[in-house]
């Protein structure tokens, strides 16, 4: 299962870079918001500097909602890096616009998935990396996870090659849940990320070898 990072921060980026675990960076519109990138080239540079940090698979995410625009926003995006994945809204003029970019070999990653249904359209239309919301459904009292298992049962079923990147990710129990489920990829906080580190067993006793290896040596 690959790792990204959700957020446009760079020094979060560079920490879960430098951990050696990091296959990617997610970023949207309002991750890039809060972070006070603002206007067109800043945005544009912003992805040339995340690009400079990691090894691939960047998504950086279109603004436009109508075909033509899409395709020129998505295509300068690209121009940017090689490791540029187009980020994609689920809609009936995004699903064209993943279809033309599998068609070019521009990889893409379809965002705002709610359901197993939007996961087969996206499938068949190319798209490289699928973004089920699986925290923002929780909000909503469903379950998550459970559509990562439905949509991970459906892939493999049909034989579809489009990996499932489990968005909206906010902790590290979801990380494990999501593995557990199918997802090829999850997307999450560097939190969620550091938080896999944490059991009080570990602690305890790496404390217990440190004082026994100290007076065994004194
Ligand atoms: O990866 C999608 C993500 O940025 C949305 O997360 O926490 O705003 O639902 P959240």
């Amino acid at each position: 299962m690959k790792f990204f990072i959700d957020t446009a921060n760079l020094s979060q980026i560079r920490e879960a870079q430098d951990l050696g675990v990091l296959d990617g960076v997610t970023t949207n519109p309002s991750l890039m918001a809060k972070e006070g990138i603002t206007g067109h080239q800043n945005v544009l540079n912003h992805y040339k500097a995340i690009c400079e940090i990691v090894d691939d698979n960047v998504s950086a995410e279109v603004i436009a909602t109508e075909y033509d625009e899409m395709i020129k926003e998505g295509e300068a995006l690209a121009a940017i890096d090689s490791k540029i994945v187009v980020k994609i809204p689920m809609i009936k003029d995004g699903i064209k616009a993943i279809k033309y970019f599998s068609n070019k070999g521009i990889r893409t990653n379809c965002t705002l998935v709610f359901s197993a249904g939007q996961a087969i359209l996206a499938a068949k239309a190319g798209a490289t990396y699928l973004s089920p919301f699986i925290g923002r459904i929780d909000d909503m009292n469903w379950d998550g996870v459970e559509l990562i298992h439905q949509i991970s049962t459906i892939y493999a079923i049909q034989n579809f090659d489009t990996q499932i990147l489990a968005a909206s990710v906010r902790n590290s129990l979801q990380i494990v849940k999501c593995a557990e489920a199918g997802a090829d990829v999850v997307t999450c906080p560097l939190s969620a990320i550091l938080g896999l580190l944490k059991h009080p067993l570990t602690d305890l006793g790496l404390a217990q070898f440190l004082a026994d290896h100290k007076k065994a040596n004194s």
